[in-house]
């Protein structure tokens, strides 16, 4: 599903923040990425997710050259995948609700199906009683299950995480994790960064480390 032959990614300043990486993932697996900050992680999922482009090399998904795709083509791509970033990216001045049903109605989804599936979603990251309030009345960890939710609203098939756990305790993480491997089992392919050795142990699923910028391991569980 993902091929990266050979991808550098330059900032211009200092080293390169990606050097050389070749790496192939499968439509359905989950991957973690790990390694320690600095090492490329963002930079590898904001270049999967075209909001930037790689300085030399090659992204592929679904066998189409990410650096080829217009304006168009790029926000339809960009449909198809759920992200949930670092700083979530909310829209302050829209509800809970609004916030995650966004996508489904920019796909022309149904008032009533909107709804179905956001509190369904909402209710597995456990805030359906915060539809109705914004975005900054909310802590960090609720804000980014907010961003989870947002996510996983369209049934992406390829879902995008940059340390999506880095505000919640240990339950919620679990019980995040426990939704990324039940969306995963459905067929979505999970790539996630993150520093968490024991949330990437409790996965246990196909983990490559970055260090550097180049990937120094790669391994699956037995
Ligand atoms: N927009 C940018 N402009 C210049 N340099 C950048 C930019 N974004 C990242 N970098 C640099 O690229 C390198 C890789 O950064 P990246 O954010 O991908 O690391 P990371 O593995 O996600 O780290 P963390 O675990 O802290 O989030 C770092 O040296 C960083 O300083
Ligand atoms: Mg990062």
């Amino acid at each position: 599903m993902i091929t990266l032959s050979a991808v550098t990614k330059s900032y211009g300043t200092g080293a390169d923040a990606l050097r050389d990486v070749s790496l192939e993932i499968g439509k359905g697996e989950f991957v973690c990425l790990a390694g320690p900050s600095g090492a490329g992680k963002s930079t590898l999922l904001r270049l999967l997710l075209r909001e930037d482009v790689a300085s030399s090399g090659q992204v592929l998904v679904e066998g189409t050259d990410l650096a080829t795709l217009g304006r168009e083509a790029r926000q339809a791509y960009r449909r198809t995948v759920g992200f949930v970033f670092q700083d979530f990216r909310l829209l302050p001045e829209r509800t809970v609700f609004e916030n995650v049903a966004t996508v489904a109605r920019v796909m022309g989804q149904s008032r009533a199906h909107q709804w179905r599936r956001a509190s369904s979603l909402l209710q597995q990251v456990g805030l359906q009683h915060r539809m109705e309030s914004f975005p900054l009345q909310l802590s960090g960890g609720e804000q980014q299950r907010v961003a989870i939710a947002r996510a996983l609203m369209n049934e992406p098939s390829l879902l995008l995480a940059d340390e999506p756990t880095g505000n919640l305790d240990r339950a919620l993480s679990i019980e995040v994790m426990d939704i990324f491997r039940t969306i995963n089992a459905s067929g979505t392919t999970v790539v996630m960064a993150t520093h968490d050795q024991d949330l990437i142990a409790y996965v246990n699923r196909r983990v490559v480390q970055l260090q550097q910028g180049q990937v120094t391991d790669d391994r699956r569980p037995e």
